[in-house]
């Protein structure tokens, strides 16, 4: 550095300098953080510092000797200046390498796997049970749970004697207004059929409709029964359907949901809103129809029941019998679970058990 052997040059012949410059430098050098640069600023340029008094020995001094005292003290300042500017840099630059090795992030670490919820298994079976039948064509509808006595019973052909009505099978809802007081109009839905109901009453064939939801029965909760359940309604209304389309449908459905192989039965039942009415078994998938504990030794596995809708549930909504045919069918969400995945007890559904749930 040209200043460097300047200064040298000039402080060579003059020793009382050169040990001024000794220790300014050797202050520059020893500084090891920023308030010993500070300090060593004060001391060095301050306005009593070795600088200064450089400055100040001008006037006593020799006339040829003023300029290079001058000048030395020019050069002097300039270079430790310099020197304590770059200290500082030096300083700043090893501090932030520290912090960061500090705060050091180890990016070849595995990450920390967050755990995703899925799911629930009735929500999937629902799901696929769903959109099975929206691949052939039907549409999704819903209705409420708090339901009229009217669409639950009443309009579905079912008279103010039948047993289903009755007080042990049913969730009542009491009105605020005394003058309903007790009668028993508004209740929970029993099933999901009310629905077919409200559809019909509030568009025209045809329809094809599938329609999820929560049913409420004022059952003894066991191994098999809860108070609150899940249905998946379906039914059509169109010109000329007939027990063929019903049977056709729920071969193709039963097949769809437990493989190709599965054989489907028909056993005659009743409903009061649908008439013929049957309950449709599958041959059961765990021992193929041979008996199994499963099954219960049957070889078959009941999954739903239903029917052609009857003529006097098409007249309530308006519907003339004679140009509309439609059939319908309900099924327990739970049940088809409870089959599909060998499950004895559906109250393990609703436990929330996660080393349950996790599994599905
Ligand atoms: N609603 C009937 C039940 O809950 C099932 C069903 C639906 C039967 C549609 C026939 C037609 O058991």
């Amino acid at each position: 550095m040209a200043e460097k052997e300047r200064l040298d040059e000039l402080t060579g012949t003059r020793e009382d300098l050169a040990s001024i410059k000794n220790e300014a430098f050797s202050t520059v050098e020893s500084c090891r953080t920023q308030e010993d640069i500070e300090a060593a600023r004060v001391k060095l340029l301050g306005k009593k510092g070795l600088i200064t008094g450089i400055f100040k020995s001008i006037s006593g001094a020799e006339a040829e000797e003023k300029p290079v005292i001058g000048e030395i003290g020019n050069l002097l300042r300039e270079l430790i200046n310099e020197g304590l500017q770059a200290k500082s840099e030096t300083m700043a630059e090893e501090a932030l390498v520290a912090s960061l090795a500090e705060n050091e992030v180890d990016v070849t670490l595995p990450g920390r796997k967050t755990a995703l919820g899925h799911k629930h298994l009735i929500s999937q079976v629902i799901d696929e049970i769903v959109s099975i039948f929206l691949g052939l064509g039907y549409r999704i509808e819903t209705g409420p749970e708090v339901e009229l006595d009217y669409y639950n019973f009443e309009a579905l052909n079912t008279p103010v004697y039948h047993p289903a009505r009755s007080l042990q099978d049913t969730f009542y809802i009491q009105r605020e207004d005394p003058e309903h007081d007790n009668s028993n109009d508004i209740l929970l839905r029993t099933h999901t059929s009310p629905v077919q109901v409200r559809v019909m009453e509030a568009s025209s064939p045809p329809l094809y409709v599938i329609s999820p939801g929560k049913a409420y029965r004022r059952d003894e909760i066991d191994a098999t029964h809860a108070a609150m359940f899940f249905q998946v309604e379906g039914f059509a209304v169109d010109k000329g359907l007939n027990m063929g389309h019903l049977k056709g449908t729920l071969e193709v459905f039963v097949r769809k949901l437990f493989g190709k192989d599965r054989k489907v039965r028909f056993r005659p039942h009743f409903f009061p809103f649908t008439e013929p009415s049957a309950e449709v078994d599958v041959s059961c998938f765990a021992c193929d129809s041979a008996g199994c504990s499963v099954c219960k030794g049957s070889g078959w596995l009941e999954i739903l029941g239903c029917g052609m809708i009857d003529p006097n549930v098409l007249k309530y909504v308006g519907y003339d019998p004679d140009e509309f045919t439609g059939f319908a069918f309900g099924m327990g969400a739970e049940r088809v679970a409870m089959m599909r995945y060998g499950i004895e007890d559906l109250r393990v559904l609703t436990e929330n058990d996660l080393r349950f749930l996790r599994q599905f």
